[in-house]
């Protein structure tokens, strides 16, 4: 079995609202291993969103621990927090927050480019080696209002990437595209998974949740249910459909 990246141990989180606590996250023990697919589904409200930003130093835990690599994040102050997400972490969103006044090329470059390690020419080979798999050779220098939305998700998984994260997390990230964006995104999420890219990610989608190697169902802020499934294979899709329809099923989803 891989090594964990991530442990997270009695993760709970509320909110405070009017003197009442709403308790969003439960008891949440969950580890991410090293080149996992992990998927989280479940209803709307259910605290999929605010999982993926506890366990990755985005949002403050109420109690619990998340260790990563071994050490708790969770006691990090946030200076230590910005650069674990700058260094370890890679984002990708449902909104597509690129810069507008930049090009694409400049928008995936700016995380390799604030690190502190790393030279700039190093930084600019690896862009240039993304662009190419993301198909963006051409559109490179447009700004992001002028390509698609297809290509501004591209760049903005390609600009999660640019510091070669432990972990791409994704929270809804085919939520904006059409089929065919979506469906090209989700192979380049199968392909760099494949290549050995660790990746949680959140999403509604059945069809997106079908790439995963696991799928965690949360339900009122608890993990719920879990399904181990086969490493993906095109060839098997309808046999992994049926297996996840018949999962979901049981869980009343
Ligand atoms: N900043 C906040 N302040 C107060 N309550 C919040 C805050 N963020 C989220 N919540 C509440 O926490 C619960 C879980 O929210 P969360 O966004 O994690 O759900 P979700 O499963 O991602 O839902 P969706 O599928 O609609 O995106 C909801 O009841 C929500 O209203
Ligand atoms: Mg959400």
């Amino acid at each position: 079995m891989s090594k964990a990246i991530l442990d997270c141990k009695d993760l709970s989180k509320s909110y405070a609202h009017e003197g009442i606590q709403n308790h969003v996250l439960k008891h949440i023990d969950l580890e991410i291993r090293q080149g996992e697919f992990t998927v989280i589904m479940g209803p709307s409200g259910s605290g999929k969103s605010t999982l993926l930003y506890c366990i990755s130093g985005m949002e403050s835990c109420s109690g619990g621990s998340v260790y990563l690599h071994g050490d708790d994040i969770t006691k990090f102050n946030e200076n230590r927090l910005s650069d674990i997400r700058l260094q370890n972490f890679g984002f990708v969103f449902q909104q597509i927050h690129l810069v507008s006044n930049l090009s694409l090329l400049e928008n995936i470059v700016i995380p390799g480019l604030s690190r502190k390690s790393g030279s700039n020419k190093e930084v600019y080979a690896k862009a240039d080696s993304l662009l190419q798999t993301f198909l963006l050779e051409e559109a490179k220098n447009r700004l992001p209002s002028q390509v698609s939305g297809g290509e501004q998700q591209r760049a903005a998984i390609a600009r999660a990437l640019i510091n070669q994260p432990d972990i791409i997390f994704a929270d809804e990230p085919t939520g904006a595209l059409n089929q065919n964006n979506s469906t090209i995104v989700l192979d380049l999420f199968t392909r760099l998974n494949q290549e050995g890219q660790t990746i949680v990610m959140v999403t509604h989608d059945r069809r997106a949740a079908l790439r995963g190697g696991r799928i965690i169902y949360l339900l009122d802020g608890r993990i719920h249910g879990e399904l181990t499934l086969a490493p993906y294979d095109e060839d098997m899709l309808k046999s992994r459909e049926t297996q996840v329809n018949a999962w979901l099923e049981s869980l009343s989803w």
